[in-house]
């Protein structure tokens, strides 16, 4: 195979975003609620999300500093309140999430012109989305910013304080991840999608 070597010190930030979101497939899409300090609900898609860890549950995603230095809507309100909620939003409801990645003002309730419903969580005070299969209440755990120009990372570290999982995707504790319809983020304007027909079993190999 013939290779290129690219060295991203002499590569501008946007182009460096660009070779990661292309290369890094597929990408998890949080849908994460949140709240301002005066009490304005937030709702906003970040694909550079995962789970790191289960004792105790713990996602992090990262809201990007944007290329002219400003923090988005949902990072402050993290850092204000050191709460939010994470939900996977599936392929049906693709428009609407995406519609809530547009760049409101702050004081924009973003439930209202996304078009979903705000639905009470139990241990934290942002809304959860209704429509969504899956929302997970979060407590702030850290955030972590690494480099200081445009486009940095934000790591928000947060726990997972309260499920909220659809009983059609149940079956006892275990979640039939093949139901969800869950959809991925590929490079720019690309998505995937999981369907039956896309899913393969591999199983754990063993050493005998
Ligand atoms: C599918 C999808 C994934 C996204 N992933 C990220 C991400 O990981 N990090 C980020 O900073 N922005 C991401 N964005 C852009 C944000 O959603 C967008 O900037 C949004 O306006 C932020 O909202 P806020 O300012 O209300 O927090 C993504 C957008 C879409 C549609």
């Amino acid at each position: 195979m013939k290779m290129r070597d690219l060295d991203p010190a002499s590569l501008e930030p946007a182009d460096v975003y660009a070779l990661l979101v292309g290369c890094v497939v597929p990408r998890p899409i949080a849908f994460v609620s949140s709240l301002s300090r005066d009490g304005i609900p937030n709702l906003a898609p970040f694909s550079f999300f995962n789970a790191g860890g289960a004792n105790p549950p713990s996602l992090v995603f990262s809201p990007v500093t944007s290329g002219a230095g400003r923090d988005k809507d949902t990072l402050h309100n993290v850092r204000a309140t050191g709460e939010y909620v994470v939900h996977i939003s599936p392929w049906p409801l693709r428009e609407r999430m995406n519609q809530a990645s547009a760049d409101y003002p702050p004081e924009v309730d973003e439930f209202v012109d996304a078009g979903f419903t705000k639905a009470p969580s139990v241990k934290v005070k942002p809304w959860r989305a209704a429509e969504c299969p899956i929302a997970m209440e979060c407590r702030l755990f850290q955030i972590v910013q690494h480099g200081d120009g445009p486009l940095r990372a934000n790591y928000v570290i947060g726990e997972v304080v309260y499920f909220h999982i659809a009983e059609g995707l149940l079956n006892g504790l275990r979640v039939d991840s093949t139901a969800i319809d869950a959809i991925g983020r590929l490079g720019g304007p690309m998505y995937t999608r999981v369907t039956k027909e896309s899913v393969f079993q591999l199983p754990r190999p063993t050493t005998g």
